[in-house]
């Protein structure tokens, strides 16, 4: 069985399947905060080719719905069940800002890495996404921003040949003020992970064409004005 882990994180695999910073170092930074149990159903909205859900159904044992509006289910059913994790993680489409295929208070927690910020920009992504959730039940997210707060459009030289508004790129402090405007949820944690610029390091080594790309900006200086996010709030 071919089982990738991030203490011996199998570099050929992780080089095909990141989408970003590598997102099964996020995971288990993030992972590492949160009271994760084996008979959780956690789902891992926006998870891309699925590395950030093997991590949690290798390591913690869950059962994971790998949830992804550009990756088709049908890739992330033959490398799930590539690394004998089929029975624990079950993919499936969906586009979050549109109808989500489960009943009220299924899941113990929502992930989200590298994602949410493309549809949880908009304050109503949260309230729609809460009733999903048990009472008690965390959504945690990772989402690379900026380490200040830049006026509209008014991002330094360096990053001007790059940046688009599609990059949904924030401060911590705007992320904690959109979350703040939803009554159902207590943040529990907001911090700038440690894993930023290992995670980042790691993505500039993928053939992707996007890495190629970002690795052009990075060595323009652009990382200095780089972190990621973490959020968790707590349904009340
Ligand atoms: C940069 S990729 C990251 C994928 C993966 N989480 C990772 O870090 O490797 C962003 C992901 O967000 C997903 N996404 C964007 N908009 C979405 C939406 N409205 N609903 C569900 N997923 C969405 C895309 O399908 C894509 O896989």
């Amino acid at each position: 069985m071919h089982t990738p882990f991030t203490d011996n994180q199998d570099k050929a695999f992780l080089r095909k399947t990141m989408m970003g910073p590598n997102a099964m170092r996020i995971t288990e930074e993030l992972a590492s905060y949160l009271p994760i149990s084996a008979e959780m159903r956690i789902l891992d909205l926006g998870c891309g080719k699925g590395i950030s859900s093997i991590l949690l159904a290798e390591k913690y044992g869950v059962t994971v719905y790998a949830a992804d509006l550009w990756i088709r289910p049908e890739e992330n059913a033959g490398r799930f069940a590539c690394v004998g994790l089929d029975a624990r993680i079950f993919p499936f489409s969906v586009d979050a800002t549109k109808d989500i295929p489960f009943l009220p208070h299924f899941f113990d927690m929502i992930i989200s890495v590298d994602s949410y910020q493309y549809f949880g920009h908009d304050e109503a992504m949260l309230p729609k996404l809460l009733p999903y959730l048990k009472d008690g039940g965390l959504i945690a997210i990772a989402v690379p921003g900026f380490n200040e707060d830049f006026a509209e459009g008014q991002v330094p030289e360096v990053l001007k040949p790059f940046w688009t508004p599609e990059w949904y790129f924030y401060s911590s402090n705007w992320w904690k003020a959109l979350w703040e405007k939803e009554r159902g949820i207590e943040i529990t944690i907001l911090r700038e992970m440690d894993s930023c610029k290992q995670a980042w390091d790691e993505w500039l080594q993928s053939p992707n064409p996007y890495a190629q790309e970002d690795r052009k900006m990075m060595e323009a200086g652009a990382g200095k004005y780089f972190n990621i996010i973490q959020m968790v709030g707590r349904k009340r």
